[in-house]
């Protein structure tokens, strides 16, 4: 007779027999570069998480690499905001001046940075807009050459790795292009390949500051209720150079995730994102769940159902958890 339970009986023999593995290396934490602060301010609905001054982040990062982690995925919040994201793309943007903050405080730790233009933009959407009455549409060859500005900023302050997160046609392959004509032939690019329209965003959107102020993102964003959709805008990605691709936000695609990569064996990534954090975290503070617990289930899962990397807010309670 097979007794599956013989495998169980002890955490010795539980261990034997694990088939997923969490390690430091698989988690990636987001910062937060606010040049509007001095000094970290909360954020209300993402209780842990912080905006940051520049040298804070640095600090931030140096305290990350210490903890084990090697990569950070950085967002920032510029002090103006107009209708062509300059400030995405300045050289002494925000996200710039914190890239050489870092890279000069952990040379090594390996810096994503977020490419979009939600948070520079005065109406908040991820590309330039144009109004038709009651309609508005985001233009996209005019939002490619900008994302393309912001990506080539980014690799010249030191990103070692872009992550285009707007959702435009073709931006990858733009992107990769310019970087290779420019030299950065080194820098890779992580794109949000399947990124879906979700109400699970709308607690990053205080951090970041980037609600839209009118419509909402779904004209560019994906349906939710699409999972051949998902594969399609992958495989484009895939195509256009992408090395590694992103399936977003996490548990309620888990389906995606483990499609993505038995299909295209890519290195993948998903992100677990700040309404996945705030759900648990609610939880937490009232006493219903016990916060080690749940989040290593959830980490086990992501990376269980095809996860290589996973973008967390908990990464560095991860680092320590996973240490002990
Ligand atoms: C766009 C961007 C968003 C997130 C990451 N990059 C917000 C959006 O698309 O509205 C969400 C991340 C999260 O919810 O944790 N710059």
């Amino acid at each position: 007779m097979h007794r599956p339970r013989r495998l169980r009986r002890s955490p010795a023999l539980r261990n034997l027999a694990r088939e997923t593995h969490l390690s430091v290396h698989d988690f990636v934490l987001p910062l937060f570069v606010s040049e509007k602060v001095q000094q970290r301010r909360p954020i209300a609905s993402m209780p842990g998480v912080f905006q940051l001054s520049a040298k804070e982040v640095a600090d931030e990062a140096r305290a990350a690499q210490d903890l084990g982690l090697q990569a950070i995925l950085l967002f920032g919040i510029p002090e103006q905001k107009d209708e062509q994201a300059s400030g995405a793309y300045a050289e002494d943007g925000i996200v710039q001046k914190a890239l050489r903050a870092i890279k000069s405080k952990c040379p090594d730790l390996v810096t994503i940075t977020d490419v979009c233009l939600c948070e520079y933009m005065s109406h908040g959407h991820c590309g330039v807009t144009r109004i038709d009455g009651d309609h508005f549409h985001v233009l996209n060859d005019e939002t490619v050459e900008l994302l393309v500005k912001t990506a080539l900023s980014h690799a010249a302050a030191g990103a070692d790795i872009v992550a285009p997160s707007d959702m435009m046609d073709g931006r990858v392959g733009a992107i990769r292009e310019a970087l290779d004509e420019r030299g950065f032939d080194q820098t890779s690019i992580m794109s949000y390949a399947a990124k879906f329209a979700s109400a699970f965003y709308g607690p990053f959107r205080e951090a970041a500051e980037s609600p839209p102020q009118f419509g909402d993102r779904r004209s560019y964003q994906m349906d939710f209720a699409n999972a051949n959709e998902a594969l399609r805008e992958v495989a484009l990605d895939v195509d256009e150079g992408a090395d590694i691709v992103m399936v977003k936000p996490a548990l309620p695609y888990m389906d995606i995730l483990w499609r993505v990569r038995e299909r295209f064996r890519k290195p993948t990534a998903v992100y677990h994102v700040s309404g996945e954090y705030a759900m648990v975290k609610s939880a937490v503070e009232k006493g219903f769940l016990n916060e080690r617990d749940a989040v290593i289930e959830i980490m086990t899962a992501l990376k269980r159902a095809g996860a290589d990397i996973i973008v967390t807010y908990w990464a560095r309670e991860l680092a320590r958890w996973l240490r002990e």
